[in-house]
């Protein structure tokens, strides 16, 4: 057995029916994928339906699946009510909502136009919200139940990041809702998550947080005590996991999946994990003879 590999028996997804906005890329693309191997239907949304189709027809082929491809901006309170509706009319009901997609750039903030700020938050926190928001009042209208919504933030919702300031700001009012409607609508058996992932390569993100050469002169798998990035499946698995009959007593819980990455960053004496052994030898015998 290894992180890599495939983790919960066949069919455990199977009769679900699973919306993952941003699906057609990266790791919305992954979790999306194993989704259908343990036998769900799946709904991929974003703005680009040619991107979606195309996914789709590689997701389907691969896995034996159904997919469904639906063009919604999340942004558009509009687009995300019709994306819901032509989900049902296509898979008869919803039973889980991933809140994948985001927009994210490094940029220090004072260089960033009220319209770019604007633009992180609008996909992120409003993206989240008038994807939850449907279908919570959709379920909650049809008096359907067992319903799960993850989301997915990252380490920075909690400590915050500087140069990525828009994107920090958003996925920490997403866990916010998180926690917030995991109480709220317990009541309407609809459960809450989130997710927050360290370093997991896709071109989207690492265009827009590497470009150029940072991606070299930054090797974020440095920064994991782990000294590795992570494994899409390793996310996948934890996704499919939340998602399950198995999880059904989980909720209002964020679950990061970084290899130890913030608490490397946050712990005040981390650092000395650079001091070698001879030096320790030195440092212990100057430590001693102060007490002396
Ligand atoms: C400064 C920028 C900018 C940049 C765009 N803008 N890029 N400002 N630096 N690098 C400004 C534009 O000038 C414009 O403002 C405003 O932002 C909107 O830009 P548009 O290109 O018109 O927006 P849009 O077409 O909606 O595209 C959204 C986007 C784009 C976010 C800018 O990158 C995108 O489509 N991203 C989707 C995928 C993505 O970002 N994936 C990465 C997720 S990674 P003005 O004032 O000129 O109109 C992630 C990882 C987290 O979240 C943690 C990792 C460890
Ligand atoms: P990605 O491939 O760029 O995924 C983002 C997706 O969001 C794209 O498929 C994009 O599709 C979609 N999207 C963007 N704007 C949208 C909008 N307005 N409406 C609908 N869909 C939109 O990047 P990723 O790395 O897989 O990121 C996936 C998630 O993981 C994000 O929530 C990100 O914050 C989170 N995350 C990633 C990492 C990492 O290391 N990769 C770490 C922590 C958290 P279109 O362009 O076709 O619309």
């Amino acid at each position: 057995m290894n992180h890599s590999q495939k983790m919960l028996r066949d069919n455990a997804l199977k009769g679900k029916t699973i919306v993952v906005t941003g699906g057609g890329s990266g790791l919305g693309k992954s979790m999306a994928t194993y989704f259908l191997e343990l036998g769900a239907n799946v709904v991929i949304t974003s703005r680009n339906l040619e991107k979606l189709q195309n996914t789709a027809k590689e997701m389907e082929a691969a896995t034996g699946g159904k997919v469904l491809s639906v063009a919604c901006d999340v942004r558009n309170y509009d687009e995300v009510e019709a994306m819901v509706k032509a989900s049902v009319a296509e898979f008869g009901q919803v039973d889980v909502l991933l809140n994948n997609a985001a927009g994210n750039f490094i940029s220090p903030t004072e260089r960033l136009s009220a319209n770019a700020f604007d633009t992180i938050i609008d996909i992120v926190l409003k993206g989240s919200k008038n994807c939850t928001l449907a279908f919570g009042k959709h379920w909650i209208d049809k008096k359907e139940t067992n319903k799960t919504v993850v989301n997915i933030v990252t380490t920075y919702a909690w400590t915050g990041s500087a140069y990525v300031v828009p994107s920090a700001t958003a996925k920490a009012g997403v866990l916010a809702m998180t926690r917030s409607l995991a109480v709220e609508w317990a009541k309407y058996g609809i459960r809450h998550h989130a997710i927050a992932p360290g370093p997991f390569p896709t071109k989207g993100a690492w265009d827009r947080l590497l470009p150029g050469d940072l991606k070299e002169k930054f090797d974020l798998a440095k920064k994991v005590p782990l000294k590795r990035v992570g494994d899409h499946q390793e996310l996948a698995n934890l996704a499919a996991y939340l998602v399950s009959d198995f999880a059904q007593y989980l909720n209002g819980e964020v679950i990061t999946i970084d290899g130890g990455e913030w608490l490397k960053g946050a712990g005040q004496f981390n650092l000395l994990e650079m001091v070698t052994p001879e030096m320790w030898d030195m440092l212990e015998m100057m430590i001693k003879a102060n007490k002396k």
